[in-house]
């Protein structure tokens, strides 16, 4: 009976071959293997006959596509959950085999809706290159921004204004290709959207067309309802941000908590009503008073994203890097560090510059070895060699 197994390790136990691949095992497909059975496997139709159905396959492949992982009975309460979930697929679907089925329900527009109205917290982090947004969506996270503070925790500017488009879209690219389940969302940079609407949909449409986004993120209020609105025309959802908005620091006069006073909570709840009645699927609310983001949070129907705005948020983000130590900043006063990354890079760093300045590494089972009669030859040759010398 034949079977294709999709899903398995390059550069497993390749001693004398490196592929081209010689410290990374990479695992493309991630496909979830469950013991004993395997997660997901192409079988032949007398398999299939006893197998558990996929029901929120296309018909297609019910038939021909098992799981014996916990994946289809999370699918399945997916389903129950949320009634709006397809489990991805729709009649022309692709199956998309080179990613393989996700490890968790697709997170969607519709997927954020329905938190809020079940009060389910939202959980978002920024990321911007493959490894941390694999490690990010495989951790469950529904929301990944590729957010502009590239600039700042990637690229080493000193704010979010310089980084382009050219510069968000590779990165949004790298993200893409890692993520398979958290909804991709791409910060538009400063000066990509403010001037023209025109210029602001064309560049939207680019993140979904050339970066693989499923979702743009523009700051500003009231003054952004008619983009929001042809963005939206143009089928692409959008997150709003609003309060401490960094592409406004120089009119803000620095990074200052907003709606502070009367006027200012005024502004805020304005802003936020102006992009939820254009359509945005979630507003982050950055630098508010926790008061002042509870009552948008309650007047708005899209969720709300905080990031030092308080606990009572439909969802809180926060920036990846400082919540792992990688930063090179005194951390604002909302984030938390949930690790030390950059005490594991130095550490790490030390020991490999003193194992190479010691002569430690590499080892000898660190090392490529020569076949036994290559390596016989060449000492037969060598010997020759030394025996002509001493005959001189
Ligand atoms: O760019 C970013 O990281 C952001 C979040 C802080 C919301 O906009």
């Amino acid at each position: 009976m034949g079977m294709l197994i999709i899903g398995f390790k390059i550069a497993e136990h390749c001693t004398a071959w490196s592929g081209g691949v010689v410290s990374l095992s990479l695992d493309p497909f991630r496909i979830e293997m469950s013991p004993p059975g395997l997660g997901l496997l192409f079988a032949n139709e007398g398999v299939t006959a006893n197998a558990p159905k996929a029901d929120f396959l296309p018909p297609a492949y019910r038939n021909r596509v098992y799981n014996t992982s916990a994946s289809i009975q999370s699918g399945d309460r997916w389903y129950r959950e949320f009634p709006n979930y397809t489990g991805g697929n729709m009649s022309i679907t692709s199956s998309n085999p080179g990613m393989g089925m996700p490890a968790r329900p697709k997170i969607t527009t519709s997927t954020i809706q329905e938190k809020k109205q079940r009060r389910e917290f939202i959980t978002c982090l920024t990321a911007y290159d493959y490894a941390t947004a694999r490690l990010v969506d495989e951790g469950g996270i529904d929301l990944i921004l590729v957010g502009d503070s590239l600039a700042q925790v990637v690229l080493g500017y000193d704010s979010t204004l310089p980084v382009t488009m050219e510069e968000m879209l590779h990165h949004t690219r790298a993200v893409r290709r890692a993520v398979r389940s958290a909804m991709v969302i791409a910060d538009m940079p400063f000066g990509t959207y403010q001037g023209d609407v025109k210029e602001g949909v064309a560049n939207a449409v680019r993140f979904v067309k050339d970066g693989g986004a499923e979702a743009v993120k523009v700051e500003g209020g009231e003054k952004r309802a008619d983009l929001v609105r042809r963005i939206l025309d143009s089928e692409v959802p959008v997150m709003g941000h609003i309060g401490l908005t960094p592409q406004s620091l120089h009119k803000m006069g620095g990074y200052k908590v907003q709606g502070k006073d009367l006027s200012g909570i005024e502004r805020l709840m304005k802003d936020a009503v102006a992009l939820d009645r254009a359509g945005v699927f979630s507003i982050v609310l950055e630098g508010v008073p926790r008061e002042v983001a509870a009552m948008i949070t309650r007047e708005v129907t899209a969720p709300t994203i905080g990031i030092g705005a308080g606990p009572e948020c439909d969802g809180q983000v926060l920036v990846f890097h400082d919540i792992v130590n990688l930063s090179f900043a005194p951390p604002a006063k909302f984030v938390r560090q949930y690790g030390d990354a950059a005490a594991l890079i130095r550490n790490a760093v030390a020991q490999f510059k003193a194992d190479v300045e010691s002569g430690g590494y590499p080892s000898d089972a660190e090392s490529y070895h020569l076949p036994g009669s290559t390596k016989a030859d060449l000492e037969a040759i060598l010997r020759r060699k030394e025996m002509k010398m001493h005959a001189r």
